[in-house]
């Protein structure tokens, strides 16, 4: 480690044929920050996780890891330098048990050569204890997966990945499928990671979810980031206008309106029939 970045972007280029998916995007995160990574659909976040997870090449642009230059030949290089991606949708089997989820073929083993065999004694209570460490009870370390909560499996994920040495933490959405408490679960954890000194790349189009971990936020528009932002210099407010392009709407509304007024109220049919202020909106 060196006072650098843990993870930078510089200029990222990546178009699918003629469809530009990131037009020169920069983004750097630090050990101990949470970079929260805003965009509405199609804004580019999912290209963006899949150069930096060694999913896809960039056409071109730069990452580097506390200063140097790195080029990832796959997911499976982007995991040795450090870099875990827990995905949206993840792939977790619901039968099978935390432990198996927790280790995923990297179980510890005993003995050698013939001999050697899964240590599930020593797995087990590794995976119960992490999970621990994070406030989540596992009662039966061979419990699937399937009868934890929402919350609780994307934690699953996370340890896993923390646990294996990751030190760029990148999240997919990890809470869009979630409701306030179990995204709660998450988000604590998110904290937690951060305090032990990982980078974090929190994605989201959820800037209710986003707003109490972010230690910033990188809002990305149509392939082009709109910058990043301190949380100490935007509001949420802002932070979800510069996102959505609220601007936008704002003047689409505006100009309705004109449009309205030009023609006159006799020309906006039915306009009498809007139910009264206050009325009419319980939903
Ligand atoms: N494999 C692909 N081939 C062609 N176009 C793609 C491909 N992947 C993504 N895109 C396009 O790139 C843009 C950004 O997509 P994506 O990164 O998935 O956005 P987000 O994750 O923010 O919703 C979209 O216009 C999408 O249609
Ligand atoms: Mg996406």
């Amino acid at each position: 480690m060196n006072g650098r970045p843990a993870v930078e972007l510089r200029d990222i280029v990546k178009t699918y044929g003629r469809v530009v998916a990131l037009n020169g995007v920069s983004m750097s995160v630090r050990n101990g920050e949470v970079m929260c990574l805003l965009g509405d659909n199609g804004a580019g976040k999912s290209t963006l996780i899949k150069v930096l997870s060694g999913v896809v090449e960039a056409t071109s642009g730069k990452v580097l890891l506390h200063g140097r230059e790195v080029r990832f030949d796959s997911p499976r290089d982007a995991q040795r330098h450090g870099i875990a991606t827990v995905h949206q949708h993840l792939a977790v089997q619901p039968l099978m048990s935390v432990t198996r989820n927790f280790f995923l073929g990297r179980e510890p083993t005993v003995g050698w050569g013939p001999l050697k065999r899964l240590d599930m004694a020593t797995a087990r209570r590794v995976a119960v204890e992490q999970m621990g460490n994070m406030g989540i009870d596992v009662r039966d370390a061979d419990q699937a997966v399937g009868t934890l909560s929402g919350g609780e499996r994307q934690c699953v994920a996370i340890s896993r990945a923390v646990y294996f040495g990751a030190e760029v933490l990148i999240l997919d959405e990890p809470t869009a499928a979630l409701g306030v408490r179990q995204a709660g679960i998450v988000l604590r954890y998110v904290a937690q990671a951060r305090a032990q000194g990982l980078a974090v790349i929190f994605i989201t189009h959820n800037v209710h979810h986003a707003y109490p971990v972010a230690d910033a936020f990188t809002i990305l528009r149509r392939g082009t980031s709109y910058g990043t932002f301190q949380k100490a210099e935007v509001s949420r407010e802002e932070v979800l206008a510069m996102m959505s392009g609220t601007e936008e709407l704002d003047a689409l509304e505006q100009e309705l309106e004109e449009f309205a007024r030009e023609d006159g109220a006799a020309a906006v049919p039915g306009a009498s029939a809007l139910p009264p202020e206050g009325q009419g909106r319980d939903g």
